[in-house]
């Protein structure tokens, strides 16, 4: 396969004001196209002249914010791939281009050169037969601060299992489609519901039994999949279907949803599978106006792990969330640290290194709830008592791990899983 990848001859001499063609479009090219080149999720095109300058003082707000680019993690955790974040240097120079004027400056010269890509083994592609269409406004419950969302159930029809490293999406509704979860479903669980839904898909949540929507990587605005590190692969049981929850944004126009999902097979023989580990709160409750910080509780795991990534899970009233880790010799790290959750952009992130935690490492969870008004992404105003529950977690966090010693991998499975029944038995006991 030919990937493109755009290159750029800068001018040689800079000139002191920065310029369109030397300073601000290599940083829209960059930061702003994999959304911003008027095919993708984001709402128009970054990539002229002129689209740029006649909004600059709103992308000037919304970058100073880092509302855009959409990268939820801070630097407080451990350094992630693909991170999307502009510079501090980056956002100064693109506001030092706005308060001199604009200037356009002279073409820079653009080279496209072609770059042969790594041959793929393509083992499946999933094609869903149908499209659900996209109402062109909202339900009651998008108000209510509920996601719209619509879980689709592709059968993979695999005979046997594999061991996939990547999980590639497209949609005819890219502006539409806010984020997707995926889970590889060997139960026939997702299938069941399905039928049960007359139209495609299902309205629920994409959680199977135990297993929570998003346990096989979950994607934002743009992101085109879910790419598993080096050396790591997720494994789909034979006859699997795949669970794909879809949160979609209506546009004020009806669209048609249909998605192609595309698996692609690991080659290499040493690669260790990435186990869904999770750590939970299954009951929240929340006084109207109230403020809580809520402990998830300190799970020790028993065996030693390789942490390659985390995916992240709250609802509209969480403001900020973090995951840490205490090692045994006392060590503490901050895994994650997300000082302004938005549950659109909760997308699967991987470190830049797996994370050694050695057996009897203890993880600690933390979000921080605002019921009150003050919250811009409250549903309710006034603030009404907000009391959920959900045996997968109302807030979570999937530790994507392998096994240190891959004899350990069905005990570690056994082992998270106990974790997960005693939880709903103690739930159970206190309600
Ligand atoms: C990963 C995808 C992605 C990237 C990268 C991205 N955006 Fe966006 N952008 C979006 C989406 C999706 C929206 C629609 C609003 C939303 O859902 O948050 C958006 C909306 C916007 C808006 C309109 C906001 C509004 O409230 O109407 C602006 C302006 C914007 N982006 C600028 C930028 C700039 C500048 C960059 C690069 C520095 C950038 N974006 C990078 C996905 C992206």
């Amino acid at each position: 396969m030919i990937e493109l990848l755009l290159g750029l001859l800068q001018q040689s001499n800079q000139p002191s004001q920065p310029t369109w063609h030397d300073d601000i479009y290599p940083i829209m090219l960059t930061h702003c196209s994999e959304c911003h080149d008027g095919k993708g999720a984001g709402p128009f095109e970054l990539l002229t002249y002129e689209s740029v300058a006649n909004r600059a003082t709103f992308i000037e707000a919304l970058i100073e914010k880092k509302l855009m680019p959409p990268w939820l993690p801070s630097k407080e955790g451990a350094p992630l791939q693909g991170e999307r974040c502009m510079s501090d240097e980056q956002i100064a120079l693109f506001k030092q281009w706005v308060k001199g004027g604009k200037l356009k400056g002279e073409g820079a010269q653009i080279v496209v050169c072609p770059v042969e890509m790594e041959t793929p083994v393509m083992t499946k592609r999933t094609e869903s037969d149908y499209a659900w269409i996209i109402p062109a406004e909202s339900g009651i419950r998008w108000h209510e601060g509920v996601l719209d969302k619509r879980t689709f159930v592709l059968p993979i029809e695999n005979e046997t299992l594999l061991k996939v490293n990547r999980i590639q999406y497209s949609t005819t509704a890219p502006q539409a489609v806010q984020m997707v979860g995926f889970v590889f479903d060997g139960s026939g669980q997702g299938k069941r519901v399905d039928a049960w839904d007359r139209e495609p898909g299902y309205e629920m949540m994409g959680d199977i039994g135990w297993i929570p929507s998003g346990s096989h990587g979950k994607i934002g605005p743009g992101a085109g999949g879910v790419f598993v590190p080096a050396g790591f692969y997720l494994e789909i049981p034979a006859n699997a279907d795949l669970v794909a929850e879809t949160h979609y944004r209506p546009r004020g126009k009806q669209e048609q949803l249909s998605s192609t999902v595309q698996l692609w097979e690991t080659t290499d023989e040493s690669a260790r599978q990435l186990l869904p580990l999770i750590t939970m709160i299954r009951r929240i409750v929340l006084e109207p106006e109230a403020t809580n910080v809520i402990e998830g509780e300190s799970i020790q795991i028993p065996y030693a792990v390789d942490l390659v990534g985390v995916t992240p899970r709250a609802g509209s009233e969480c403001e900020s969330m973090r995951l840490a880790a205490t090692l045994p010799d006392g060590k503490e790290m901050v895994l994650i640290d997300i000082p302004r959750w938005d549950p659109h952009y909760g997308e699967t992130v991987f470190f830049d290194k797996p994370i050694r935690l050695p057996a009897d490492s203890i993880i600690s969870s933390q979000w921080i709830y605002n019921n009150s008004e003050s919250n811009p992404r409250n549903p309710f105003v006034p603030a009404k008592k907000v009391d959920l529950a959900r045996r997968t977690g109302i807030a979570n966090f999937i530790l994507h791990s392998a096994a240190v010693d891959a004899q350990q991998e069905t005990a570690i499975i056994e082992w998270n899983q106990g974790l997960l029944r005693k939880r709903q038995r103690a739930t159970n006991k206190s309600n």
